[in-house]
């Protein structure tokens, strides 16, 4: 098959690394790419994988690639051209393809839709309400003593999230959202939700409009210092299995909250074929989601791919297909931990191309993949091109020892300014950030 990768995050990188193992793979473009996707080989004809130079979000110009080149399936990586609706317009054209489609995708991009359709469905998630007036989003912030999350309805970019914790910070939150637009027009709406304390876990699902295969959990680390300090970034690292839940309470946590789902689906009339990402806090109450996702996580992707046994072209293709009841999922037994390497000043202002070295040494490793995320090319040598620049991702028969070598691997690499948290999994482990 010829396969279309839209996205140039880490995640796409990850996901171009799995479709290319398969041997049903001939020819793979990613669009728009990042430097790591050429070293990729396809297994059914050992033709390098290709960047394409089109913007993730240019609908018109990955509609005229694919009308030119017939991909036998798009697989879509991030939320942006989802809730674009890129999959209802590859359809119309006659394309397979990969993700939800648009009014599939609200989960993503409308966090009042999801809200609300939790709150009709019993999908079990915090005390929330929804809000088109300032007015009355402050009156149910009093309501819950100003320990609150303010978020914007719409896509943010992975920010748009203020959590609070007095009335003063929840006005001036609600104020910043709703009457200064500090995140645009995605402020016209507020979900507020009460504060949940806990342990936050990701879950993912792979659905075909009919069954949702759930993976095993991961957990991210979205601030970007250590001890989970400083400000919220689109994650900086990943560890998966997340040893907070046994086995059974994974099962329960799932139960409770994509069986709610699906029958909401169905009753809505909701065709979601692609990834369904629930974040969870686990609470004393039980599990509660914060919100959905309707994609791969990133970087979570990094790790469940390291740990999936099986061919990722057959398990998208039955996704496509609602031929998933027949396919069973198969996962490694080992750990698997993902640090991310970022820009000095990300998730802030960052400069880019700083020269990487390393990466030769590093692919001599191992069990252990360095997945590219902001990286290009200046002559031969590799070089930061963005906030989030690698994702160096290590696996093992323990998550402790999966650490210690993705840990080993980032020491190998330099660029000026890098930036990494070095507390990745050791939550998990039950000790403070290594070499602190
Ligand atoms: P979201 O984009 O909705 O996942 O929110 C971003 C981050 O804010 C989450 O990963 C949580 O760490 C935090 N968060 C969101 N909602 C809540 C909540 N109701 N209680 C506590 N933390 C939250
Ligand atoms: N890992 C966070 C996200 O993908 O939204």
């Amino acid at each position: 098959m010829n396969i279309l990768v839209i996205g140039s995050g880490g995640r796409e990188h990850a996901l171009a690394w799995k479709l290319a193992q398969s041997p049903h793979t001939h020819r793979l473009w990613v669009a728009p790419g990042n430097a790591g996707i050429p070293l990729e080989r396809c297994g059914g004809s050992g033709r390098e994988a290709e960047c394409v130079p089109i913007a993730a979000d240019d609908l018109a110009g990955l509609l005229r690639f694919a009308e030119e080149e017939r991909p036998d399936l798009t697989v879509v990586g991030p939320d942006n051209p989802l809730s674009l609706g890129i999959v209802d317009r590859f359809q119309q054209a006659g394309f397979r393809i990969w993700g939800p489609n648009q009014r599939a995708a609200q989960f993503e991009w409308s966090k009042a839709f999801t809200q609300n359709f939790m709150a009709v469905h019993g999908v079990p998630t915090a005390e929330s309400g929804v809000f088109t007036d300032a007015h009355s989003a402050k009156r149910f912030a009093a309501h819950l003593g100003g320990r609150c999350a303010v978020k914007a309805d719409g896509l943010a970019l992975g920010k748009g999230v203020l959590l609070t914790q007095s009335m003063e910070e929840a006005e001036r939150a609600i104020e910043d959202i709703m009457l200064r637009r500090v995140f645009g027009g995605a402020g016209a709406q507020v979900v507020i939700q009460e504060l949940l304390e806990g342990i936050e876990v990701s879950l993912h699902a792979l659905c075909d409009g009919h069954v949702a295969k759930l993976f095993p959990t991961s957990q991210d680390h979205k601030r970007a210092y250590d001890q989970d300090e400083g400000p919220n970034t689109g994650g900086m690292g990943t560890f998966s299995p997340a040893p907070f839940l046994t086995e059974d309470e994974l099962l329960d946590a799932a139960r409770k909250i994509l069986e709610p789902w699906q029958r909401g689906c169905t009753a809505e009339g909701i065709n979601f074929r692609g990834i369904i990402y629930p974040g969870v806090m686990l609470t004393a109450n039980g599990p509660k989601v914060l919100e959905f996702n309707a994609r791969f996580g990133d970087p979570e992707t990094q790790v469940y791919l390291t740990r999936l046994e099986n061919d990722l072209v057959e398990l998208l293709n039955a996704s496509v297909d609602g031929t998933l009841r027949h396919v069973e999922l198969r996962w490694s037994t080992h750990a698997s931990v993902c640090v991310v390497m970022a820009s000095e000043g990300y998730p802030g202002a960052y400069e880019r191309g700083r020269v990487i070295t390393g990466l030769e040494s590093v692919a001599a490793l191992p069990n252990v993949k360095v997945f590219h995320a902001g990286t290009g090319r200046a002559g031969e040598e590799f070089v930061t091109n963005g906030g989030r620049v690698l994702g160096v991702t290590a696996w093992a028969p323990t998550l402790s020892e999966a650490q210690e070598s993705a840990y080993a691997a980032v020491d190998l690499i330099q660029f000026e300014g890098r930036h990494f948290r070095r507390d990745i999994a050791a939550k998990a482990l039950g000790h403070g950030p290594l070499f602190a």
